[in-house]
């Protein structure tokens, strides 16, 4: 089982991501995450990639492609699946991700679009940046990374709801609800 989770920054894509993952016993594969830690561990592709991420600019394909590679290299036999949070973003990463699935005679399942408002959006990253210091979470870093999603991941909807794998939910409910929500959805 692949699916692939959608949605604005704050959406709770990443909350969900590990329920959904303990459920269907699926590997939880977030781009951020793994770039955050590249960051972190202050290595060759974080040291290239720290002040594009601090400026809410998406990290350029040919980096997150390599570690795509890696991930469905090393985790497609283990699990049930891979779910696949903050990936892809743009057209170039989803017309890549189809054919590298292609050739592994793969193809993405399900992808859940989690649909949040900005005044919500503007709530939970306030909130998290307080709990988590995350360097992005600042208000203005925030508005960049909105605006690249309207513009560069947003299509992505249309694209996966003309190939009728596309299931939207209302993120606006308590994790509880939204977890009960998409599960079913999945049923
Ligand atoms: P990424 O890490 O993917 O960040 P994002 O898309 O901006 O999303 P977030 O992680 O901020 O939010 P989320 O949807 O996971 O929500 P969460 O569950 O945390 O990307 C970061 C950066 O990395 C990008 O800007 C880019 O630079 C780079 N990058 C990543 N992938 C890339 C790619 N493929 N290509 C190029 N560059 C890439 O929830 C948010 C908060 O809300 C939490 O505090 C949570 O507790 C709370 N919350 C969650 N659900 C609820 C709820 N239902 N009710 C109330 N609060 C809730
Ligand atoms: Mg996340």
């Amino acid at each position: 089982m692949l699916i692939v989770l959608l949605g604005p920054p704050g959406a709770g894509k990443g909350t969900q991501s590990k329920k959904i993952c303990e459920t269907m016993n699926l590997f939880h594969f977030s781009t951020g995450d793994i770039l955050r830690n590249e960051v972190k561990e202050k290595t060759e592709i974080g040291l290239k990639i720290e002040s594009i991420i601090n400026a809410g600019n998406l990290v350029g394909d040919e980096i997150i492609l390599e570690i795509v590679k890696k991930i469905l290299k090393n985790e497609l036999g283990k699990n049930k699946g891979i779910l696949f949070d903050g990936f892809p973003r743009n057209f170039d990463q989803a017309n890549a991700f189809e054919s590298l699935l292609k050739d592994m005679k793969k193809q993405i399942n399900f992808v859940i679009h989690l649909s949040v408002d900005q005044h919500e959006i503007l709530k939970r990253i306030e909130k998290r940046q307080i709990d988590e210091n995350r360097e992005d979470d600042d208000v203005k870093v925030l508005k960049s990374r909105m605006n690249v999603y309207s513009n560069e991941t947003m299509p992505l909807v249309d694209l996966y709801e003309k190939k009728n794998i596309l299931k939207t939910i209302n993120g606006m409910k308590t994790v509880e609800e939204v977890n009960n929500d998409i599960i079913n959805c999945l049923k």
